[in-house]
Order: structure tokens, then C-alpha cells, then sequence
């Protein structure tokens, strides 16, 4: 008999849609996915929720400034959202908006509750605003008169608002917090909120008045005011599974976990709890009745050593990535680069040095060299083998890395989980170099031998295809075809040495292509394509250099005397720094021969070479068969 089936339910942070998707959205989007897809093989029954946070100032002001309604604006970047997470092949169960009438809906319902249980009272409120964040902030945080984080200065507000009782909740969040070690993960976080806690907590403000902000959701008891965003916001994640009496709500919320930054930890380990507490008191039951199970945070992405800035345009640049070299890449460098808990920095180096050592290298390699071997071999039902040890190491290893693995994925330490996948990795590529099944198939009485290592390979290519696929799941679908395994994944299948066949093998090669460490592969910039006529207006010639010199004082200049046959001429040329002079005198390059003359650094030019570029290096064009100076290029 199986186990009963775990439930497991998983929610990313709802994405404010004042901006489009970024590198660290897609963070947390891609890691959730991994988890949801693993407990999935794992044979757990699964509901992952993402979705998109519209409600509040910023959103209001971010439309007004691009001249629609917030509800337009809010339709267009949540749409992207969504069409971003199709391009990246998240497998969420439902997304959720929070300008949707099933989610208004519960905001009220919660608001009506805590009212009428007295949670929620009116009180004057005078304060220092940011209206970038969206919030008062103390005299203790603010630096200089101004926003931490906007470095923007602060505006004094004072007005009367609703307020939930906060505070009475400290220290039973306190005390719930010592006692369950793994509420906040990792350790550091729970620390930090455990050190914020022994200030007091103050009650929290949950309203704005309308006369200040239109976009949000009304209070149902004064609908002269709207819900403060954060209230509203956080509710997403009881909203979309049917509370309070949904079917099958209590079951899936008793599971819940979140996953989230770290920039929005204290909402979410001090105002959710408590809002929670609350409302299970309001309908009588115990505080703790209605609490997630846990809270999973993660760091936060710098790029190129710097903060993620939009108007560089680089945090678009960096999902780009995914496009130009696989989402599979993409998911493997982010989850493994960045220890979980821990800042990291994300930078294209970085991301073609692991593609190049961790998947072309490590995983293509052995992919391609075991199927090319068993491709060639005969199927084969039952090849008789007896017990060897070094096949007796594999299967210890494959034990031992799933095991790993689940562990790792307890904790969400996704890094640990891909790292011991490559230490198996590792082990069979040793595996391949010392039993050499090459020359096994040159000698025939080694036919049991090379039959035994052959079923070896089979069954952890069978391994990984499985314990690969929620991190890699295209390249983890292409070795289960490879080897023809049209079962559908399950961890519980992922054991090498329970299966001793040879199965018929379709050679895999070129999994994850190498990218050049030096130019990474750069898109074609999008241009616009030309006729032919324009391009024959070009005089391409070969021509052959017979003086070089450097151009006094330029770095990058030399001077190039040229031969067309019939003339010479002088070509300046921007190369000083990939060739000395004398590298290119005598060799036939190729120049545009109709460029009007231009002055450079004082010497005139008449005419220019073709060259090459891609990053740092710099190729002159030249001819790989001899032609006579002067010759056409076309
Ligand atoms: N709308 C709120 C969340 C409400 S949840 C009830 C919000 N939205 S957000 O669009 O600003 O997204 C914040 C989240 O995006 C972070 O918690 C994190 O998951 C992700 N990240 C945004 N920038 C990031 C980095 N630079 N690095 C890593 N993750 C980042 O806050």
C-alpha cells in the first residue's frame, strides 16, 4: 500500500505591477517552480499560486504618469506577468489578481470580521510618508530626512485612519516563534524579526482615506476609506483557495509555505501572523489555528557587483538570457549560484563559466558519450552480469545523491540539491573513464563487461532523467527520449540497479551547446534587412598591406599603406590594440574602397578594413585562398 499523499501548497510574493517582470521576480518565480515540480515527483499533491498585487499608490501613480486608467495599466503589466512566466515554463495552478471580485470579496469579508470582534479601531495618525513605499516610517528609520530607500525626501502626513490591533499579538508571535524553529527559515531571518520583535510592536494602520487614494479596495464599515495595500495583498494567498469554507481550503492552508525576498519579510513574519491570529479568534478558534506552515526567504540578486537599476535596462537584459541560451540554463545558474538565504551577484561571466563547466561539460559530456556508446550496442533484455564494484559504487552513489537531494529540498537549499547531483555527475564520468567501455567494444571477449557497464549507464541516464527534471525539465524530457523511458517521472522510480537492461538508444549530443567564454553568444542586433542593390553600392577590394605604423599618440591607431593593384592608399585603421604592425604587412585584407576620405588623428584615410568584434576580440578579415590585390569583393 502507498503512503497517503502529502498536500503541499506554495505561493510566490504577488508582484506589484507598477513594473514589468525582472531578474529577481523571475528568482523567485523559477525556484518556486522547481519546488512545486519536485514534490510533484515526489507523489505530493500540489497547488502552486502566483499572481500580481494591484492595489495602492504606487500603481495609481505609476498609470497616471503613462496617461491610463489604473485598471488598463494594471490589465497590461499583469498580462505580462503571466505571458513572462508561459516564456519561462512555470507550471503555477492559478494566478491571482488582486483587483479580482473573488479576491475583493475576502479582503471585505476579513475586514467586516476583525471589525466587528472589535479588532479594528479609528484613530489619528500623523506621521513621515514615503509615497514610494507606501508607508510612514519612524523617526529611528529615517537617514538624513529622507526614505532609506528612496534617498527621496519624506512628506508629514496626518489623518484619521482604521487601525488593527497589532500590538496585543506580540508576545504570543513571539512565543510561537521560539517554539517552532522552522516557522522563519533560514535561522537569520528568524533572528532578525526576532530582534525587531523585543521593540514594541505597534498597531498597524489598515486604511487610507479616499480622499487621498481612489485605487483600492473600500472598507465594507466606512467607505470613505481604502484598504492599505499590504492588508489587502497578503489575503491573496487565503483568497485564492476558497476561504473561509471553500472545499478543501483547511487542508491546503494547513500546508501552506511561503516563499518570498527578504525585502518583504517583516509583512509577512509579523503583520500575516498576527492578522491570522486575529481573525482565528474572531471566529473562535485558537490563535495559531489558521498559520501557515512556513515561511522560506530568500536573498536578494545584485548585477555586475551593483544594485539592479531599471533605468540601465539591465535587469531586462539579464531574463534575455534565457532566451538567447536556454530557460533551462537560466534555471540552473540562478538556483545554483545563489546560496538560499544569500545575497548573490548575477552577471553573464558567471553564467557562461557554470554553463560551460556545470552543463556542457559535466552533464553534456556524460550524456553524450553514454548514449553515443549505447546506441551503437544491441538492445538487450537481460545481459547476465554478476556483482562488480565498481557498478556496486554507482548504485551507492545514486542512492546517496537522492537522498541528498530530499533533504536539500526540505530546506529549499536548491544550491545543496544541484550540488549533489553534480557529485554524481562526477562519479559516473569517472565511472566512464576507468571501466573505458570504448575499448571493451574493440576486444570480444569482453562482451559480458561491456553488456554490464552499458546497463549501468542506462539506468542513471533512467536516474537522472528523473531527479533532473524539476531543475532542468527540458533537458531532463530529452535524455528520458533518448533512451526511449515514456513512463511518466516519479521519484520513487529514481533507484539505479533495479533495472538491468539495454534499451534501444537514440545518441544525444550537444545537450548544452558550449557558448565561447570570451563572446558569449550576442543575438543579432534586430535590423532591418536591406536589398541587394543597397549592398552592391558597397566597392569591396582586396588589398594588400604592405607598410603598417602607428598613428603618434593614439592608442588605437595604425597607419596602413595598402595595395590595390593599380594604386596604393593609405587606411587608418582602429586595431592598435589586438595587432602589432608588423603582424599585417604582407597579408591581403579586405577594405571598403568607395568610403569618403576622413581625417584621423591627423592623417588622412582613405578607404576602410573589414574586421570582425565580439566582446573583446577583434579579427581583420583576410583571405583563406590567394586572389590578386585589387579584386572585387561581393
Ligand atoms: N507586492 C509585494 C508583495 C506582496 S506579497 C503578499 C511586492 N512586490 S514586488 O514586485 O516588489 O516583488 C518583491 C519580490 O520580488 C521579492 O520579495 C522577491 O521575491 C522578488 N525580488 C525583487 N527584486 C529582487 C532581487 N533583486 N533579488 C531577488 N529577489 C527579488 O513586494
Amino acid at each position: 500500500m502507498s503512503a497517503p499523499r502529502r498536500t503541499f501548497y506554495l505561493t510566490t510574493p504577488i508582484y506589484y505591477v507598477n513594473a514589468t517582470p525582472h531578474l529577481g521576480h523571475a528568482y523567485t518565480t523559477i525556484i518556486a517552480d522547481a519546488m512545486a515540480r519536485y514534490r510533484r515527483l515526489a507523489g505530493d499533491d500540489v497547488f502552486f499560486l502566483t499572481g500580481t498585487d494591484e492595489h495602492g499608490d504606487k500603481i495609481a501613480q505609476a498609470a497616471a504618469k503613462a496617461g491610463v486608467s489604473p485598471q488598463a495599466y494594471t490589465d497590461r503589466i499583469s498580462a505580462a506577468f503571466r505571458e513572462t512566466w508561459k516564456r519561462l515554463g512555470i507550471t503555477h495552478d492559478d494566478f491571482i489578481r488582486t483587483t479580482e471580485p473573488r479576491h475583493k470579496k475576502v479582503v471585505q469579508q476579513i475586514l467586516q470580521t476583525l471589525w466587528d470582534a472589535g479588532e479594528i479601531y479609528l484613530g489619528k495618525y500623523g506621521g513621515h510618508y514615503c509615497f514610494g513605499c507606501e508607508r510612514f516610517y519612524t523617526e529611528k528609520e529615517i537617514v538624513d530626512g529622507k526614505c532609506p530607500d528612496h534617498q527621496a525626501p519624506l512628506t508629514w502626513i496626518e489623518e484619521e485612519n482604521y487601525f488593527f490591533r497589532m500590538s496585543k499579538y506580540q508576545g504570543w508571535l513571539i512565543e510561537h516563534i521560539e517554539r517552532h524553529g522552522d516557522f522563519i527559515r533560514p535561522e537569520r531571518y528568524r533572528n532578525e524579526i526576532l530582534g525587531f520583535l523585543r521593540d514594541p510592536l505597534t498597531d498597524l494602520s489598515i486604511s487610507r482615506p479616499r480622499t487621498r487614494l481612489e485605487w483600492g479596495i473600500p472598507l465594507p464599515f466606512d467607505p470613505k476609506y481604502v484598504t492599505y495595500v499590504w492588508f489587502d495583498a497578503l489575503i491573496n494567498y487565503v483568497s485564492a483557495i476558497g476561504y473561509p469554507n471553500g472545499p478543501g481550503f483547511r487542508a491546503r492552508w494547513a500546508e501552506a509555505q511561503h516563499l518570498i525576498g527578504k525585502d518583504i519579510l517583516k509583512p509577512h513574519a509579523v503583520y500575516w501572523p498576527c492578522m491570522l491570529a486575529a481573525l482565528a479568534q474572531a471566529q473562535g478558534e485558537p490563535r495559531e489555528a489558521l498559520l501557515p506552515r512556513r515561511l522560506n526567504v530568500h536573498g536578494y540578486w545584485s548585477l555586475g557587483g551593483g544594485k539592479m537599476s531599471k533605468s540601465i535596462g539591465n535587469v531586462v537584459e539579464a531574463l534575455a538570457l534565457t532566451e538567447k541560451y536556454s530557460n533551462d540554463a537560466f534555471r540552473y545558474f540562478v538556483m545554483r549560484e545563489m546560496v538560499f538565504g544569500l545575497d548573490a551577484d548575477f552577471s553573464e561571466e558567471a553564467f557562461v563559466g557554470r554553463l560551460n563547466a556545470d552543463l556542457a561539460n559535466d552533464l553534456g559530456n556524460l550524456v553524450s558519450r553514454a548514449t553515443t556508446l549505447l546506441a551503437k550496442a544491441t538492445p538487450n533484455e537481460k545481459p547476465e552480469f554478476g556483482f562488480v564494484a565498481a557498478d556496486q559504487d554507482v548504485r551507492v552513489s545514486a542512492g546517496e545523491a537522492r537522498h541528498t537531494v530530499e533533504l536539500a529540498m526540505e530546506e529549499f537549499a536548491f544550491h545543496r540539491a544541484l550540488g549533489d547531483i553534480w557529485e554524481f555527475i562526477g562519479v559516473l564520468n569517472r565511472y566512464i573513464d576507468t571501466t573505458q567501455p570504448w575499448a571493451l567494444a574493440k576486444d570480444s571477449t569482453k562482451a559480458a563487461e561491456l553488456n554490464r557497464v552499458l546497463a549501468t549507464l542506462a539506468d542513471t541516464l533512467r536516474f537522472l532523467g528523473i531527479v533532473l527534471a524539476p531543475f532542468l525539465p527540458d533537458a531532463a524530457a530529452k535524455i528520458r527520449r533518448a533512451i526511449g523511458d515514456d513512463r511518466k517521472p516519479e521519484l520513487e522510480n529514481a533507484v539505479v540497479g533495479r533495472n538491468n537492461t539495454i534499451p534501444r538508444v537514440e545518441r544525444l549530443s550537444g545537450l548544452f551547446p558550449r557558448v565561447d567564454e570570451k563572446t558569449p553568444a550576442a543575438a543579432p542586433a534586430e535590423s532591418a534587412r536591406i536589398r541587394a542593390s543597397d549592398f552592391a553600392k558597397l566597392d569591396l577590394r582586396v588589398a594588400e598591406v604592405v607598410a603598417a605604423e602607428p598613428v603618434p599618440r593614439s592608442k588605437k591607431l595604425l597607419r596602413l599603406t595598402v595595395s590595390l593593384g593599380t594604386e596604393e592608399r593609405t587606411v587608418v585603421a582602429g586595431i592598435a590594440e589586438h595587432y602589432a604592425p608588423g603582424d599585417l604587412v604582407g597579408k591581403k585584407i579586405v577594405i571598403v574602397a568607395n568610403l569618403e576620405p576622413a581625417r584621423l588623428m591627423g592623417v588622412d584615410s582613405n578607404g576602410m578594413l573589414l574586421a570582425g568584434s565580439a566582446g573583446d576580440r577583434l579579427a581583420v578579415l583576410t583571405l583563406d585562398r590567394d586572389l590578386p590585390p585589387g579584386a572585387r569583393v561581393k
